[in-house]
């Protein structure tokens, strides 16, 4: 997959049933943005839903973060790469070897998507992780798992746009970063770190995910349209 054959936003479709979503979908365009499927819409919809919104021409990331043992994994990331998505990513604390065995199920598949990782969910603090036995600095931590993603061959990682110049140093030069969090003002949400299209994109950011300032929008298309005149500036 090149970076370039793909739209820099995709929106996330945060919602529980089909039909909300083709409404919702019916009033984008591809030229726009792709779209994130994440684990309630799959859940409800799967495969038959991803085939339509790719007959409706837009390029899909598929977000479900998987975390198994190796074979399973590899054999997910394969049928999954062959839905035709672009986009597909597993958890880095699954460890190298699951990580090893999802690349080798996306090389065997049909499709070439981007394969990343999320490192550490944002929803954690140090806190949150020491309770689950993880030791240690967050950003150490995130670094570390992040390199071991780069080893596995992963094309990049889903990071908040604000770390990508904490992490790049120390990853390979076509490395993608997958960034969330991002507003248009100053309305968090439930969002800890957020940054603007512009920022993130100047930061180093390969491709944007972004949900409520487009789904929540009065004007879904005049919102993409302003972020996308934003970040080709
Ligand atoms: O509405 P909002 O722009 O906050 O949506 C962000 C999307 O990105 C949601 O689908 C959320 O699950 C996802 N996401 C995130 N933070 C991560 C990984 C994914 O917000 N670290």
């Amino acid at each position: 997959m090149n970076n370039n054959q793909l739209p820099k936003i995709f929106v996330a479709l945060d919602f529980g049933d089909e039909d909300t979503t083709k409404t919702f979908i019916k009033k984008l365009s591809p030229d726009l943005c792709g779209l994130k499927v994440g684990k309630e819409l799959f859940t409800s919809s799967g495969p038959r839903l991803i085939k339509w919104i790719h007959e409706k021409g837009f390029s899909t990331f598929l977000d479900l973060k998987f975390h198994d043992i190796p074979t399973t994994v590899k054999k997910a990331c394969h049928v999954a790469a062959n839905l035709g998505i672009s986009i597909l990513n597993v958890h880095a604390l699954g460890g190298s070897k699951m990580m090893d065995a999802a690349r080798e199920g996306v090389n065997e598949s049909d499709n070439n998507p981007f394969l990343v990782a999320v490192t550490i969910l944002t929803s954690h603090d140090e806190d949150s992780l020491k309770e689950i036995g993880i030791q240690g600095n967050l950003q150490q931590t995130i670094n570390k798992l992040a390199i071991d993603a780069a080893r596995a061959k992963l094309d990049g990682i889903v990071c908040s746009a604000q770390d990508i110049p904490l992490v790049k140093d120390t990853l390979p030069d076509n490395f993608i970063f997958i960034t969330p969090g991002i507003r248009l003002n100053d309305e968090k949400d439930d969002q800890k770190r957020i940054m603007t299209p512009k920022d993130a994109i100047k930061n180093g950011a390969s491709f944007l995910v972004i949900g409520r300032p487009v789904t929540l929008s009065d004007d879904p298309v005049k919102t993409l349209i302003k972020i996308n005149d934003e970040i080709n500036l």
